[in-house]
């Protein structure tokens, strides 16, 4: 087999660097080594910048994100039981964010890729890239127990967190920053109405709690946790009581409650690998960088990285520029690093760390009383949360 760019990974940094290349006349294959159904149902994020609003609907594939998407203006913060409003448009001059699940962005892909006819390979085990740097980059792996060889000009890492690209880098060429929290969502969807018409970011002495949503019946929450418990040991009365103790504050606001439909556990890290790069391997998305769901980045990023990551390919097969992609992990780092360093100033701000003392429990509230009482601070949250211009 050969292709021109070997897609590892059928997220959504994945799915759609295949659908901007296949939008410029560019061939690849992707290779999952999940199953087409496990790839939909994983319920994950759902806040999506304009930027990558911007780019589903330029690109063809954000027509029920028009139809379904929940654009919001802006997000609560509540602690010592009240809400603070944040009017994300009014301080940013109009940008807002769009409430849309990453598993319904991955559908919306997955019809694309399907009305093409290139090649995306599920189940497949083994995935080995090579030749990064002898000018014969080329991926191995197994398909119903078949050893098969794609060879290539270019390879995307879009494998996630877990994955296998980043690991055939040698550990010289690269440095990881990484940190594992110590502590974890538990995030539970519910059939329930949204009471809030956005979201509420909640600060609690018991811990971080979350209230978001997914459509006019369906309540998306998270309640901080231990980083390895098993949502199992989480009954769903108990899941209420802690969610209603953590988020209803004293005009009488309180999630709606349901029919619990799903609930896990996830783990809180964060990670930056650098550089993006090795030979003709690039990474994007999550098998570049983690960042803690707090900030609701990490979907994003990914999008991010993949949008120039295709410009990059395009310039080259269109006047064998490599100027793009000498600079696309450069770019991505920038990006990468302002947005770890807000996710992890959400992060502190809102969770309380098991080893955090009362000093920490006074700064944070002080932290938190500036946020909602300074025009400038909530302006800042403001430009964060809605994103910065994917061209930064
Ligand atoms: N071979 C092939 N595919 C792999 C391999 C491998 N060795 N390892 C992992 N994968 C697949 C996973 O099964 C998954 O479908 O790669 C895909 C990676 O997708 P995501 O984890 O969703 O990562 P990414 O596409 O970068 O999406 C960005 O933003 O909201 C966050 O973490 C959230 O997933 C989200 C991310
Ligand atoms: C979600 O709706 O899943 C969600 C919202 C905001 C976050 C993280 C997750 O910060």
């Amino acid at each position: 087999m050969r292709t021109q760019v070997a897609i590892v990974g059928a997220g959504p940094a994945g799915l759609m660097l295949g659908h901007l290349l296949h939008l410029r006349g560019i061939d690849s294959v992707i290779l999952e080594n999940r199953g087409r159904d496990y790839v939909i149902e994983r319920v994950r994020a759902g806040v999506l910048e304009q930027g990558t609003v911007d780019l589903m609907t330029g690109t063809g594939v954000g027509e029920r994100l028009r139809r379904e998407g929940m654009r919001h203006d802006g997000i609560h913060i509540a602690f010592n039981g009240r809400r603070h409003h944040v009017d994300m448009a009014a301080l940013t001059g109009g940008r807002a964010i769009t409430i849309y699940g990453q598993n319904e962005v991955v559908k919306d892909l997955l019809d694309a890729r399907a009305g093409t006819s290139r090649p995306l390979l599920f189940d497949v085990d083994h995935v080995v890239p090579s030749g990064l740097t002898d000018g014969r980059p080329r991926v191995s792996f197994q398909k119903d127990g078949d050893h098969c060889e794609l060879a290539c000009d270019f390879i995307a890492g879009c494998d996630g967190s877990h994955g296998s690209c980043r690991t055939v880098i040698p550990p010289s060429q690269l440095q990881v920053y990484q940190r594992d929290y110590p502590f974890g969502w538990l995030g539970i969807l519910a059939h329930a109405t949204p009471s809030s018409d956005q979201l509420v970011y909640s600060y609690h002495p018991r811990g971080f709690a979350l209230f978001s949503m997914r459509s006019a019946e369906v309540t998306r929450l998270y309640l901080q946790c231990g980083p390895d418990e098993d949502a199992n040991g989480w009954s769903d009365d108990r899941i209420w009581a802690e969610l209603q103790t953590r988020l209803h504050t004293d005009d009488g606001w309180r999630p709606n409650e349901g029919a619990v439909l799903q609930k896990s556990v996830t783990g809180m890290r964060r990670l930056v690998v650098e550089p993006m790069r090795y030979g003709r391997l690039f990474l994007a998305g999550d098998a570049a960088h983690i960042v803690p769901p707090t900030g609701a980045k990490g979907l994003n990023l990914a999008m991010a990285d993949v949008r120039r990551l295709a410009d990059a390919l395009a310039a080259f097969y269109s006047d064998g520029s490599e100027h793009q992609l000498d600079a696309y992990s450069d770019r991505g780092l920038r990006r990468t690093w302002r947005a770890q360093r807000f996710s992890w100033w959400m992060t502190t701000m809102l969770h309380r760390a098991p080893d955090g003392t009362a000093f920490d429990h006074k700064r944070q509230i002080a932290e938190l009383e500036y946020l909602v009482s300074s025009r400038a601070a909530m302006t800042s949250l403001a430009e964060n949360y809605a994103g910065l211009p994917f061209e930064d």
